[in-house]
């Protein structure tokens, strides 16, 4: 499985790439817009930290608009890939990216037909977003169960990103169906790591030591 950053912060993105976890990065308009940068300066500093793939979201509703914005920014680097929202002009836009190679993210997924749309047309990623379903009191998790089963019906290529993840208990359920990647929250990432049981654990160790004579 794939971990994924979700965040436009290089700082964040520096110390995610510290641990050794990082696979990729995605960013969306939001999250961009906290950092206060100008997008293009941000992408290529993201792509001088992190090695994989790396995805630009296009603010375009048109497909016309989409794909001068898609072909923009994956000449800036191999890495980029390009962050479609899933709408009819969306899909218009993807083909045209599979037909020129150019990688693509498709967003904004919150239904088994709309994933299946994505992976018929050859899109590089899904992203359904489970937290905003669970938000709502719908199980974000059964998304990504239906699209791994109709993926794998059809042997689709296209990779399940689970975005939205907003808790350790959304990665491990995506590991546990198979997701491909997982794209997490800077926050999630550090819980990840946490067991109250380690630090009590390790201070106990600590404080053992001290009584061994040195
Ligand atoms: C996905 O790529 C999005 O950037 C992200 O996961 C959305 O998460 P949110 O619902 O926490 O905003």
């Amino acid at each position: 499985m794939q971990f994924f950053i979700d965040s436009a912060d290089t700082e964040e993105i520096k110390q995610a790439q510290a641990m050794g976890l990082l696979d990729g990065v995605t960013t969306n308009p939001s999250l961009v817009a906290k950092t206060g940068r100008k997008f293009k300066e941000v992408l290529e500093e993201i792509v001088e930290i992190v090695d994989g793939p790396i995805s630009a979201e296009v603010v375009s509703t048109d497909a016309k608009g989409m794909l001068k914005e898609a072909r923009e920014y994956a000449s800036i680097h191999e890495n980029i890939v390009i962050k479609i929202p899933m709408i009819v002009e969306g899909l218009k836009a993807l083909k045209v990216c599979v037909e020129e190679n150019i990688k693509t993210n498709i967003t904004l997924v919150f239904s088994a037909s709309q994933a299946l749309m994505v992976g018929k047309i050859g899109a590089t990623y899904v992203s359904p977003f489970v937290g905003r379903l669970d938000d709502i009191s719908t199980d974000g998790m059964e998304l990504i169960q239906q699209i791994r089963t109709i993926y794998d019906n059809y042997a689709f290529e296209t990779q399940i990103l689970v975005a939205s993840i907003r808790h350790p208990i959304h990665l491990v359920q995506s590991a546990l169906i198979g997701a491909d990647v997982a794209t997490i929250p800077f926050q999630v990432i550090q819980q990840l790591a946490k067991h109250p049981l380690t630090d009590i654990g390790l201070e106990k160790f600590l404080k053992d030591w001290e009584k061994v004579p040195s």
